[in-house]
């Protein structure tokens, strides 16, 4: 098999860790090997950010995957990962279909909020890539904490909903097995982004975007097959943006 999925009988639960993703860098850990804990006192997001878990009912899930081919295109499993989350909660909340929104490059938006968040961390050795997919899943709580509600955040559900988290976890690691293979399949690649790019919540939309010195404007047009963003900018040339770009903005 060129890739290593989710085992489902590799899971490991945790009462309390610093950081699922930063548990399973033990080398001990193997590829198939997943995690979930009830809270996290160093969660890390995106761009040296953290990700602080709140709520009652939450997500917080790590897992290792190892890919044997280094011909794939990597660059996708982030917002692969956001369409299997969407897949997991559409099964349970079919009635969210569209309402969800993917942000890319893959945060998950409810009605302008974000509730989920994706930190992927890989690493390339001479004949395989591994990669430690971590997840964020804000799903219920009483109260929105004063700070993450400025800053945009908040929770899938109104009301708490019992058993619902070991439900969509089940899902969600189902979910990335089959996107993982996807990301195998080239021929089905350009099908995939289609998808995504219906779902994403700058479908079409005007955003600004480049380093601090040379902003642009821009219209979004589509996703290219190695998952960047393109945009069309006022001087009609196209522009792929890749995740690490300096400044995004999205303008509406
Ligand atoms: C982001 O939105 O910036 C990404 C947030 C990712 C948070 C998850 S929670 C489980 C895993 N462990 C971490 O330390 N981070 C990820």
């Amino acid at each position: 098999m060129s890739v290593v999925l989710l085992d489902p009988n590799k899971k490991i639960v945790l009462d309390v860790v610093d950081s699922t993703n930063l548990y399973l860098k033990n080398p001990e850990l193997k590829p198939g090997t997943w995690v979930t804990a009830d809270s996290q006192t160093k969660g890390k997001g995106r761009k040296n950010r953290t990700w602080i878990d709140i709520g009652d009912e939450k997500i917080i899930f790590s897992g290792k995957v190892q890919f044997n081919n280094l011909n794939l295109p990597f660059t996708l499993i982030p917002i692969f990962v956001a369409k299997a989350i969407l897949l997991a909660i559409f099964k349970f909340f079919p009635h969210l279909e569209d309402s969800l929104k993917i942000k890319w490059p893959n945060d998950i938006y409810l009605n302008n909020r974000k509730i989920s968040g994706v930190l992927v961390e890989s690493e390339v050795g001479s004949n395989k890539f591994v990669s430690i997919i971590g997840i964020g899943l804000n799903i219920s709580g009483k109260q929105l904490p004063i700070e993450i509600e400025s800053q945009g955040g908040g929770y899938l559900l109104e009301k708490e909903v019992p058993g619902i988290r070991e439900k969509l976890l089940g899902e969600i690691v189902g979910s990335i097995n089959n996107v993982l293979l996807a990301i195998t399949e080239p021929e089905i690649i350009k099908e995939e982004m289609d998808w995504i790019y219906q779902r994403l919540l700058m479908k079409d939309k005007f955003i600004r975007f480049g380093d601090k010195q040379t902003l642009k404007k821009g219209k979004v047009i589509g996703l290219t097959e190695q998952g960047f963003l393109l945009v069309v900018s006022e001087d009609e040339s196209l522009h792929e943006l890749m995740d690490t770009t300096d400044y995004f903005e999205l303008l509406g």
